[in-house]
């Protein structure tokens, strides 16, 4: 069953120096915060880590969703639950053994996903939808923020969600990448129900009027 809709910004696109306020400015007015912890190994990038979740941790109520793109995810995951992340999504691409890192997240404590990027074929998340909390269907490539939103992903999302109401499932299904209204709309009438969006929100001249905007499209 699709539920509500729910918005969670992407810090990645906020001012860092300045991310406490950034984060109470928004908080307010979502339902998540999503985080990209980035390695430079499994993407093309370094973004943050453990450490900042921790602050995070103390300056928000907000549930933090953390995106891990790194390689070996699993070895993180206990550190991450300490330091107060309440969801993580690791990448299909990125665990050998899903059912594994699954069983080890939920030991923790935590919300598990699974994420599939753009050129990884449905067929290999649909094995592990019933036993995840949340499946993010990437619209972009992973890695950089402020990248296009490539369509051909709602066919992916389509299926995902047929199969979670076949099967009478309350999982998740998050969109990240390119999200802005007209990009969120569309995944939404395809099926998501959690909108990450970072350059939309965090590079408006007003985030709370972008959060707004985006609400409207996906309402
Ligand atoms: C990309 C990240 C996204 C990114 C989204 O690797 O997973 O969460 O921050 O940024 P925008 O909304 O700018 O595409
Ligand atoms: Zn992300």
């Amino acid at each position: 069953m699709i539920k509500p809709p729910r918005i969670a910004p992407s810090i990645l696109a906020a001012d860092l120096a300045r991310l406490g306020e950034e984060v109470a400015l928004i908080e307010p007015h979502v339902e998540l915060l999503h985080v990209d912890v980035m390695d430079g190994h499994f993407v093309p990038n370094i973004s943050f880590g453990v450490p900042v979740i921790a602050s995070l941790r103390k300056a928000t109520d907000l549930p933090l969703d953390c995106h891990l793109m790194i390689t070996n995810p699993t070895a993180y995951l206990e550190p991450l639950a300490e330091a107060g992340a309440d969801i993580v999504t690791v990448h299909i691409e990125a665990v050998p053994d899903p059912a594994r890192a699954c069983a080890t997240a939920r030991e923790l404590g935590l919300a598990f996903g699974l994420v599939i990027n753009p050129p990884t074929p449905y067929e290999a998340i649909e094995p592990f939808i019933e036993s995840s909390d949340m499946i993010l269907v990437m619209s972009v490539h992973p890695g950089f923020g402020g990248q296009s939103f490539i369509t051909d992903v709602l066919t992916k999302v389509e299926r995902t969600r047929r199969f979670i109401d076949a099967a009478g499932l309350a999982t998740d299904l998050e969109i990240d990448g390119g999200i802005d209204p007209t990009t969120a709309r569309a995944a939404r009438d395809a099926g998501a129900d959690v909108f990450v969006a970072g350059t939309s929100i965090f590079h408006a001249e007003s985030p709370v009027a972008a959060i707004a905007e985006l609400r409207a499209a996906v309402a």
